[in-house]
């Protein structure tokens, strides 16, 4: 133990969310100038001022119908803004805390003890940084229809603190993503293998008890998939020279999945897990300007990266692994199947897979695009008709994309129907000013993705932000969760913050927006598969004096920044979550939205109201109710994140909930009413 190097702090802001738009690094900044110009001839006049579409402002489909069911889906007491390490949910209500990161699962059930835990432990237990989440009724039949009582709860791990792992860590100053000190230039390899077993998917088989509280049944479908799970890689980019590696020369196959944030159900209800923010655990080492385009547009880290390493530094492992030096993308060999510079091309998609075989292989889908895929969601299976989804693409200016598979669904085709999501169409969202908007096909050779551009189909996919960025897509205020009202199948997408915009447009209406908005469209003729569609804005997020819902500002019961996870129910109750990050969290102008909230809206009252309020330093993120509405599952991402590092060092902790353990613990809550009625009345 000799020549302890700095700490690897590596800073991405806030970790999960890193700038991965580095335009002054752009291959193709004259397409960019381009486009920016046309589009500030389109805006001239906006100027600063908010200047937005709302509901029901002579939008042809989109406007909101009052009455129905007026009053009878939200009847809580909504809860007040807080800032106490704890979660409050309205009267009458209570809160189960539930596997939290480390919980065993599979194998030999390893009990959770961090400082002692191997990398092999964490592959039987739950990961961390709980994110996405669905419960799959038992049965294993269509989504939402099945047991209320017994089932699979599937959930994200979108990524790890490194510094609540290792006994090494204890004493050290570690901010949230850095990883111990380095030891000769190297980490002790079976730390980088915790942490690569920390991500990925936890299948767990949960069943209600006699006592009324949820327990984990020990059970063949118990599953982990991590960051080196092997999954293969299928659609157009399948087989060709951008996925060949050393492991996989003929370009089929990969291994892992990494920074799942959101997900989604397909309507043959397998689980889709979305790469989101997966580019910085790589790095390529030469100069930034010496990346490939697939690997720069992406961010993907460089030698002008600081520090010049990969997000956690696994590629410095000191075992010399290929499980870990594949991390490492620099072109080393005499081709592609001699190194592993095309392996950051494996990352970046939406993965299938079947939550009850535990021995499936999950597929990565590479027709719905590579880019920081949020998440993805589907709207409901029609007999006969393609299926069609949506994803954002998370950073800042980014935009939200549509996929409309070539086949048809047909029900009793069952799992055969994910070869729907090997061909088909992806296309862009274009928002005009005047609330139309047009989905534009990513279709090599189609009008502007022209063989001087690129090369094939499998060359637009890997290269999805370039050639969205061709057809003059609209830049977006970080797209993050979409959700499809089931009543009328508007399809609604948060767009959580962007203190980057410096042009305004009225679908991202506000110049360095802070607080972030709510957006909804209608597809023409109301077909999913529809080329045009008409917009509005849902709600302009903010505080009482700078937001905007249903002709008002918010009020108390309604203020939040920052929207992120959203879900409609079954009843067309829509769930709202916020995350402000952990570095503005109580702080300043942020400090009157207390800590990071869920609340639930109404679409067709235009009622909305703050359901929970999360304990200090988390993100809520990921909710899903049983069929039956009676029991919610919520997610508690990174609890206790606003410890800074000299703080942790000292052992002064901003939060420890949910107090099962030294620090903070990502958890599940489940959420019940005392009355036994449905979750939001
Ligand atoms: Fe992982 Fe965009 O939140
Ligand atoms: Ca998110
Ligand atoms: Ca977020």
């Amino acid at each position: 133990m000799s020549n302890i190097s700095n700490n690897l702090i590596i800073d991405n802001g806030d970790g999960d969310e890193p700038m991965s738009n580095p335009s002054n690094n752009r291959h193709f900044n004259d397409v960019l100038n381009a486009s920016l110009s046309r589009r500030s001839a389109l805006k001239g006049g906006l100027g600063a001022s908010i200047t937005a579409l709302f509901g029901g402002v002579g939008l042809v489909g989109c406007a909101t119908t009052a009455g129905g069911a007026g009053g009878q889906l939200i009847g809580f007491e909504a809860v007040p803004i807080g800032s106490a390490d704890t979660v409050v949910v309205p009267k009458g209500y209570k809160v189960q805390n539930f596997i939290p990161w480390g919980t065993p699962i599979t194998g030999n059930m390893p009990a959770f003890d961090p400082l002692k835990n191997t990398g092999a432990d964490q592959a039987n237990q739950l990961g961390s940084h709980h994110d996405g989440m669905h419960f799959f009724p038992i049965e294993g039949k269509d989504p939402y229809s099945g047991s209320s009582t017994e089932g699979l709860l599937v959930l994200n791990h979108e990524y790890v603190e490194p510094r609540y792992m290792h006994a090494s860590a204890v004493g050290q100053k570690l901010s949230r993503d850095a990883v111990p000190a380095l030891v000769n230039g190297k980490r002790p390899a079976d730390e980088c293998r915790k942490e690569i077993n920390g991500h990925g998917v936890s299948v767990v088989h949960i069943k209600k008890g006699g006592n009324g509280q949820w327990e984990v049944v020990n059970s063949k479908f118990n599953r982990r998939i991590t960051g080196a799970t092997p999954m293969v890689i299928n659609g157009p980019v399948r087989g060709t020279d951008f996925v060949k590696t050393k492991h996989s020369p003929d370009g089929t196959r990969t291994r892992g999945t990494l920074n799942n944030c959101a997900h989604g159900v397909t309507p043959w209800n397998t689980y889709m897990m979305a790469e989101e923010n997966w580019a910085g655990y790589f790095i390529n080492k030469v100069s930034a300007s010496g990346r490939t385009r697939e690997q720069s547009r992406y961010g993907v880290n460089s030698n002008d990266s600081k520090p010049a390493t990969s997000r956690y530094g696994w590629e410095l492992a000191d075992s010399g692994a290929d499980e870990f030096a594949r991390f490492d993308v620099s072109a080393t060999g005499a081709d592609a199947t001699q190194d592993y510079r095309n392996e950051a091309n494996g990352f970046g998609w939406m993965v299938e897979v079947d939550p009850f075989n535990p021995d499936s292989t999950p597929v990565k889908r590479t027709a719905l695009g590579r880019f920081a895929h949020e998440g993805v969601v589907f709207q409901p299976g029609v007999e006969g008709k393609p299926v069609v989804c949506y994803s954002g693409d998370d950073a800042t200016n980014e935009y939200i994309y549509k996929f409309v598979s070539k086949g048809v669904y047909r029900k009793a085709a069952g799992l055969a129907n994910g070869a729907l999501l090997d061909e088909g169409t992806l296309y862009v969202a274009k928002f005009n000013d005047d609330g139309s908007g047009v989905w534009l096909p990513l279709v090599f050779g189609q009008g502007p993705l022209t063989p001087f551009r690129f090369n094939s189909q499998a060359d637009v996919l890997v290269n999805t932000r370039l050639a969205a960025d061709t057809l003059g897509a609209t830049r977006m205020d970080r797209p993050e969760w979409g959700a499809i009202d089931p009543k009328n199948g508007q399809v609604y997408f948060t767009l959580t913050n962007n203190s980057d915009r410096t042009t305004t447009d009225k679908a991202n209406p506000r110049e360095k927006s802070r607080w972030g908005h709510i957006i909804r469209w209608t597809e023409a003729g109301n077909d999913p598969a529809a080329t045009r569609f008409n917009w509005n804005i849902f709600l302009l997020a903010g505080p009482e004096k700078d937001s905007q819902f249903a002709g008002k500002p918010l009020n108390k019961d309604q203020i939040f920044n920052s929207p992120d996870g959203l879900w409609f129910d079954n009843d067309g109750r829509l769930w709202i979550q916020s995350d402000i990050s952990e570095s503005s969290m109580n702080q300043g102008d942020y400090a009157q939205f207390g800590n990071n909230q869920m609340l639930c809206a109404d679409p067709r009252t235009n009622e909305l109201k703050r359901f929970l309020v999360g304990p200090l330093g988390q993100e809520i993120t990921g909710v899903i109710t049983t069929p039956d509405g009676k029991t919610m599952f919520v997610n508690v991402q990174h609890p206790g994140a606003t410890t800074t590092a000299d703080d942790f060092a000292a052992g002064k902790l901003t939060g420890t909930w949910p107090n099962m353990g030294r620090y903070g613990r990502s958890a599940t809550i489940v959420i019940t009413k005392e009355d036994g009625g449905v979750i939001g009345t």
